[in-house]
């Protein structure tokens, strides 16, 4: 398979760059600059290399930079915004800084030539940051682009097949970003477009069949698109060599753990045991308000019961976990473990002397992961649901978890999610649930005073969940669920909507 190496100096858009790069079907790794050397891009072959953006200024003593003879090797670089100015600096171009002709967000952007911008318009739209600019070109090479206030938005050195751009063709706001990233891939580097979700689950198909060959596998099932579509993809290697666990806390939505199971029984032959340990989660978590604690304690009971499982199965061959890229790149950038911990909860294979570990989707990008999970058949409302955290909804009750608490909430959640759905509003909202908050108020129903609980609805529409903006709901929706939710919940006596975005706020309440 033929690929790109995205090489990372520190930027904020590094896994967006493989993604783009990765959409024209051609296969897209990232490395941080000083996690890979010359002597090693050079043996791994790679088709073309992406320099990434990044925080510092080429020109200060320290920053991240690389081994100038990367630009000798004959591999075709790509340098976005810091990566292009990098590519001057070693070039003998010269980057200063100037307050004055800082750009930052959507600005005008005028085109000369060059071959990476083929087929961009004289006059577009592109997305800038950045402070420092390229005041001088190296030596043969040609401005290709300019703004009002950078004098080199592209240039290049077609001969040498090296090209940098000082704006961000990988976010969208770039009209003709994505054209310019499948020059790069495409045109310049000649690629084959061979990364396809098809092929991916033949080659992992057989590679796990031969590697697991009599081997007993053991996959926690939460549910969730990963762990489901690893777990549907193993079992297409192993069959019943696969053992899934599932187990219920008792802290899923409503009639969720019911689906699950019926989906994995019904559609696909999988070696599952549900195990149902909700009361055993609601004691440890009994009195218990402080949130971390509540994560805490739902992680280590996880284990625990999943320690149980394992033994009553007689097995510790072999763990299957559902880590995906972004996972890996993370843990990796900030060099703590590899290994995803079960749902952020706990240290599974610590606690368990599994012989080996494996990570059938540590490759793909959660929207790859959605496409072999269609392809694999894994019905849409699996497929495409929303995150949900892996305490649960223990981080939805706000203080004491009660089992009646827990019930209101469920309640009230299903209306809200119901409701959203039914009018086909999922588009914008991302994640959607229903918080019940520990406070109680006065309300009047009928000649009656009540005095229940508020729930806050919560709605983000967000593409990555590091960021996100309240969704604006339409308010006949908002009036439809809060009304339903007063007649129809016993113990909520008023409904609130959570109009904090992220930053400050953040997704869940607890
Ligand atoms: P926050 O609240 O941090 O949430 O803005 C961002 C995203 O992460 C999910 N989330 C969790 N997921 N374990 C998880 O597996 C957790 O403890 C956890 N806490 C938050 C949250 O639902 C949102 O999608």
């Amino acid at each position: 398979m033929e690929k790109i190496l995205v090489l990372d100096f520190g930027g904020q858009y590094d896994q967006l760059i493989a993604r783009r790069v990765r959409e024209n079907h051609v296969y897209a790794e990232i490395k941080g600059y000083d996690d890979i050397t010359l002597e090693e891009i050079e043996k791994a072959g790679y088709k073309g290399i992406i320099f990434t953006g990044g925080p510092d200024s080429v020109y200060e003593e320290g920053a991240p930079s690389f081994d100038a003879r990367i630009l000798e090797l004959g591999i075709p670089v790509l340098g976005i915004c810091y990566g292009a100015q990098l590519i001057a600096h070693l070039s003998k171009g010269s980057v200063i800084k100037a307050e004055d002709s800082s750009e930052y967000g959507r600005t005008v952007i005028y085109r000369k030539g060059g071959r990476l911008l083929e087929g961009m318009k004289p006059e577009s739209i592109c997305w800038m940051s950045h402070t420092d600019f390229i005041s001088r070109i190296p030596e043969n090479y040609q401005i290709t682009a300019f703004t009002d206030k950078c004098p080199v938005a592209a240039y290049e050195d077609d001969n040498k097949r090296i090209y940098g751009v000082q704006f961000h063709p990988e976010v969208t706001h770039t009209e003709h970003g994505k054209g310019i990233l499948s020059n790069f891939v495409l045109k310049i580097c000649g690629c084959r477009q061979d990364w396809l979700m098809e092929d991916f689950i033949e080659r992992s198909v057989e590679e796990y069949r031969k590697s697991l060959k009599d081997k007993k596998v053991l996959l926690a099932l939460s549910g969730g698109v990963d762990s489901s579509v690893a777990a549907v993809l193993l079992n297409r290697a192993i069959g019943h060599g696969l053992y899934c666990v599932f187990v219920d806390h008792g802290l899923l939505r409503k009639d969720e753990g019911e689906m699950v199971e019926k989906i994995f029984r019904e559609k696909f032959d999988l070696n599952l045991v549900k195990v149902d340990a909700k009361e055993r989660f609601l004691n440890k978590l009994k009195g218990i308000t402080e949130p971390e604690q509540k994560r805490k304690i739902i992680g280590e009971e996880f284990i625990r019961v999943f320690e149980e499982e394992a033994r009553k199965a007689g097995f510790t061959d072999v763990l299957a976990q559902g880590t995906i890229y972004p996972d890996i790149v993370e843990s990796g950038k900030n060099k703590s473990a590899v290994i995803k911990s079960h749902h952020n909860v706990g240290g599974l294979p610590e606690r368990i002397a599994f012989k080996q570990i494996v990570e059938p989707l540590s490759d793909l990008f959660k929207d790859e992961v959605r496409e072999v999970g269609r392809k694999l058949g894994i019905p849409e409302e699996l497929v495409y649901r929303q995150p949900f955290p892996g305490p649960g909804l223990a981080v939805r009750v706000i203080g004491e978890i009660t089992d009646e608490k827990l019930s209101m909430l469920k309640e009230a959640d299903s209306i809200f999610r119901t409701e959203l759905e039914n009018r086909k509003l999922t588009a914008d909202a991302n994640q959607y649930f229903v918080v019940l908050t520990n406070t109680k108020s006065v309300g009047v129903i009928g000649d009656g005073r009540t005095y229940g609980y508020v729930a806050a609805l919560r709605s983000v529409t967000t593409e990555d969940f590091m960021t996100a903006e309240w969704t604006k709901l339409p308010y006949d929706l908002l009036e439809t669920v809060s009304s339903r939710i007063i007649n129809e919940v016993k113990g909520i006596s008023r409904v609130v909507y959570d109009i904090t975005s992220k930053p400050p706020g953040t997704v869940e309440w607890e």
